[in-house]
């Protein structure tokens, strides 16, 4: 190799001021470390999907990814102890007369070890069988003094209506029954940093979310959501979840994947006070967002009243009112005529989501060299 292969990337005092950068070797990215008087120059996409090494921190000789902390040995572009062999490639440098010069082709290859798929990472295909239908209740309460939940209660009413009437498999998850992580925005880092399985999933393997993936993604084709209004929108539990399956919309935006075709949802929302047209106009932009389709009437909803205070009347009322109970099982009978029609292959077929009108953008994931 001659000398006018080596790239004059800087001046090394000016660039040892930063312990780790991200610089251009002609059109790839690297990540240029500098610790105890030495440079250290690895490529810089990681290994995992592709996150900004140079734009990472370095912890002692290891770059770490900003995305999801990867770490990777910032002269060799081995992996940390035990995962040596998952390495991005390193190029030589030198400082000559002032300047970094760096070597214009990597002297080591990159090498991906075989990671264990996560269980959400698989096939979408339904399991055959007859439609499925899952409730979803996002309302709160102390499960060793419990409390009579209206919107829990109706939504009992519609599950068993499925299983009475339709003969179909039902059941029902309470969100408060799940432990799972809030939303640490991945997102906010790069759409790129919001994986499919979420990137929480992916860390901590046993997240409570992980039921609700589960639910949404491969089983239920009717999703019934329920949840109290809580200072005019739906409960605090139930935003913990919707900002968690950014990680489902994110598919559509990446990769043009529509990962809930032919799912039907449905809500049902009851407060002692009002707001009900917002938080179900919320829930029915956030679900359709999502994919989601709707019968007519996609919701059923109680409140007593602006004025009203007396919640125990409230309770009282929705117990033994035969008219909300039936609305939710007749709401129920609308989301699975539409899961039926939709499981006949009535549902166009289509090639995108509308979101945006501008279209999917495609500029791929980040460069690997
Ligand atoms: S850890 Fe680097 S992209 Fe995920």
């Amino acid at each position: 190799m001659g000398d006018e292969q080596w790239l004059d990337i800087g001046d090394a005092g000016q660039l040892a001021q930063q312990p780790l950068q991200q610089v251009m070797i002609g059109k790839t990215k690297a990540a240029l470390s500098y610790a105890n008087g030495q440079f250290g120059v690895i490529n810089g996409s990681c290994n995992h999907v592709g996150g900004p090494l140079g734009l990472g921190t370095l912890e002692g000789d290891y770059v770490t990814c900003p995305w999801h902390h990867w770490k990777f040995h910032r002269i060799t572009g081995e992996g940390e102890p035990g995962y040596e062999a998952d390495r991005v490639p390193r190029y030589e440098c030198k400082v000559e007369g002032g300047r970094l010069l760096v070597r214009d082709a990597p002297a080591s290859t990159r090498n991906r070890l075989p990671h264990a798929k996560h269980p959400l990472d698989r096939d979408l295909k339904r399991a055959p069988g007859p439609l499925r239908v899952w409730g979803l209740s996002t309302t709160i309460m102390d499960d060793a003094h419990p409390r009579y939940s209206t919107s829990e209660a109706l939504l009992q009413s519609a599950l068993e209506h499925a299983g009475a009437k339709h003969a179909l498999e039902f059941r029902m998850t309470k969100l408060r029954a799940l432990d799972f992580r809030a939303c640490e925005g991945y997102y906010s880092k790069s759409a790129y940093a919001c994986t499919w399985p979420c990137s929480i999933s992916q860390v901590h393997h046993h997240d409570g979310m992980n039921e609700v993936y589960e639910n949404l993604v491969f089983w239920a084709d009717v999703i019934l959501v329920a949840t109290p209004i809580r200072w005019g929108v739906a409960s605090s539990l139930y935003f913990k979840m919707a900002e968690r399956l950014n990680t489902v919309q994110n598919q559509i935006t990446l990769r043009n994947r529509v990962m809930l075709k032919d799912k039907v949802a449905g809500f049902i929302i009851t407060g002692g006070q009002d707001n009900i047209q917002a938080v179900a106009g919320q829930m029915l932009q956030f679900f359709g967002e999502l994919g989601l389709q709707f019968p007519q009437f996609p919701y059923i909803a109680h409140s007593r009243g602006w004025t009203a205070e007396d919640m125990e009347r409230n309770v009282e009322i929705v117990q033994h009112s035969r008219q909300l109970h039936d609305g939710a099982r007749a709401l129920l009978d609308r989301c699975v005529d539409l899961a039926a029609r939709l499981a006949v292959g009535a549902a166009p077929p289509f090639e995108r989501a509308g979101r945006k009108a501008a279209g999917v953008e495609r500029r791929g994931p980040p460069a690997s060299g």
